[in-house]
């Protein structure tokens, strides 16, 4: 791997296939304490209870240690400037796992950064949880090529990385938004050139979902966006992950959210608890065994000598 995992635009299809094995075995319980003696900084500009803790109880699983590094506390961008921080922490610490406002500010930690830098969530993108989607969809034996993966949604964070992760493994991926929630043009471009996967992109949630094998939901409002929560329900109300939406997918489709979830909203709570709803083993993978096998790699590729990708090319923004 590369000294960075900002998006999955930074990983190839090999590293995929090496992460999903390493997430198997860690999850069989074979991890051994290979971050003794490291330390990994988080630094979090934005609310989180999943990645958080993950990472924390993660990293102590592996033998390492967590410092964490609140806005409030350290004021990136705002007492100290993104690449000074990032110099510094390479210095005292192993790694920096960062949840950032904004992406560019992501890649500007990066590139002032010699220790691996891991993205837990920007405006751009969202790498960790999509990552642990798509093993989850593996686990349950469904991830075939040409699978249908259909988002009911806003075109944000989460929906970038599942774009991202069509460029390494064939999907059908299929989001349903009103128009002004697309995702940006340049993520979907770069999607469909590599050729690997079928993108669609409709305003109809129930063409999105027909023969989907996976229909995926997240938040109207996502973090940062609450000033316009009003105008985003609004916009968002025929698109709802409902029991009448599901009939129209197959009957064996995995409903999956990213969490938090806003019941009532975005999914009801019949769906989300209902028999196709596989929300908490997807929590559960993304933080306890994904992200630690993210971990291992980069420190293992760091300990070969890997030089950091980032670029204009290597990130989402
Ligand atoms: N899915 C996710 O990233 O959850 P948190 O915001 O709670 O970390
Ligand atoms: N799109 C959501 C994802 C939360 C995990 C947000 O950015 O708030």
């Amino acid at each position: 791997m590369t000294k960075d995992f900002l998006s999955l635009f930074d990983i190839t299809r090999e590293d995929l296939d090496l992460l999903f094995e390493l997430t198997d075995n860690l999850k069989s319980g074979n991890s051994g304490r290979p971050l003794e003696g490291k330390t990994v900084a988080m630094i979090f500009q934005k609310p989180s209870l999943r990645t958080r803790v993950s990472f924390e109880v993660g990293v102590m699983q592996l033998g390492g240690h967590i410092t964490f590094l609140s806005q409030e506390s350290i004021g990136v961008g705002t007492r100290e400037a993104a690449r000074d921080v990032a110099r510094l922490l390479s210095r005292y610490c192993d790694a920096i796992v960062a949840r950032m406002n904004d992406h560019t500010v992501l890649a500007d930690l990066a590139r002032s950064a010699s220790i691996p830098v891991i993205n837990a969530l920007t405006d751009k993108s969202h790498p960790c949880q999509v990552l642990a989607d798509a093993y989850t969809i593996r686990e349950r034996g469904r991830l075939k090529p040409g699978i249908k993966v259909a988002f009911v949604g806003d075109g944000n964070n989460v929906v970038h990385s599942w774009l991202e992760f069509a460029t390494l493994y064939p999907i059908h991926f299929a989001l349903a938004a009103p128009q002004g929630y697309w995702p940006d043009e340049s993520v979907v471009r770069r999607a469909q050139s590599s050729g690997v996967s079928s993108i669609e992109i409709v305003q109809d949630p129930v063409e999105a979902v027909r023969n989907a094998g996976v229909v995926y939901t997240d938040v109207w409002t996502s973090m940062g966006q609450e000033s316009e929560t009003a105008k985003r329900k609004k916009a968002f109300a025929g698109y709802q992950v409902n029991e009448e939406l599901l009939a129209k997918a197959r009957p064996d489709c995995l409903v999956m959210h990213c969490l938090p979830a806003h019941r009532g909203e975005e999914i009801t709570d019949g769906v989300m608890e209902g028999p196709n709803s596989v929300v908490f083993d997807e929590a559960e993978n993304r933080r306890l065994h994904v992200q630690k096998a993210v971990l291992v790699e980069l420190f293992s590729s760091r300990s070969n000598g890997v030089k950091s990708s980032v670029s204009e090319d290597s990130t989402v923004a």
